[in-house]
C-alpha cells in the first residue's frame, strides 16, 4: 500500500529528527549554549513531533487498528510519555545540572527502547536478549 509506505517512510524521519534534535538541544543544555533559548529549537520539535504521532495515527487508520489493541503499541505509547516527561525536566524543569543530565540520559534510554520496540513488534524490544 503505497500511502501505508509513505506515512512509515515520514514517521521513521520524524523519529530520527526527533531524537536527533533531542541530542543536540542536550549539548547546548549541558554547554549552557544560548542557542538553546533561540526559536527554531522550540518551534521546530512541536512541528517534527507533531509529524510523528500524525503519521503514526494515519498508519493505524489505515490498519483499522486501535494501538490499545496492540502490546507493543500500548508500550510504545507509555515509552514516549517516559521519553516527553524527562525530556521536559532535562530541557527545562531540571533545578541542578545533575537533574538535568540524568533526565537526560533516562530520557534516551526511553528513546532507544521506542526504537528497539518498533522494530521488534515485542513490548520486550532490546530487553528481549536478556531473558531469553
Ligand atoms: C518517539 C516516538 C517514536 C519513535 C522513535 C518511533 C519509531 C518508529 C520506527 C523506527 C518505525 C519503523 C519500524 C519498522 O521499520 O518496522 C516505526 C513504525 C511504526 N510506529 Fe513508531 N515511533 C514512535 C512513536 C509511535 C507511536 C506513539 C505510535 C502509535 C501509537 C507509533 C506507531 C507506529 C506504527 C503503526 C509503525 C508501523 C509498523 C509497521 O510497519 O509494521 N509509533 N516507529
Amino acid at each position: 500500500m503505497m500511502l501505508f509506505e509513505a506515512l512509515k517512510h515520514l514517521h521513521m524521519g520524524c523519529a530520527f529528527l526527533s531524537i536527533a534534535g533531542f541530542i543536540l538541544r542536550g549539548y547546548w543544555m549541558l554547554t549552557s549554549s544560548p542557542l538553546l533559548r533561540r526559536r527554531p529549537a522550540k518551534v521546530l520539535p512541536h512541528l517534527i513531533d507533531t509529524l510523528l504521532l500524525a503519521s503514526a495515527v494515519g498508519m493505524l487508520l489505515i490498519w483499522q487498528l486501535s494501538p490499545l489493541q496492540s502490546d507493543w503499541l500500548i508500550a510504545k505509547i507509555l515509552a514516549l510519555l517516559a521519553y516527553i516527561g524527562f525530556g521536559m525536566v532535562a530541557l527545562r524543569f531540571g533545578k541542578s545540572m545533575k537533574t538535568r543530565v540524568n533526565a537526560w540520559l533516562l530520557a534516551l534510554l526511553a528513546a532507544a527502547y521506542i526504537v528497539s520496540v518498533a522494530y521488534s513488534k515485542s513490548p520486550w524490544g532490546f530487553l528481549q536478549g536478556l531473558f531469553s
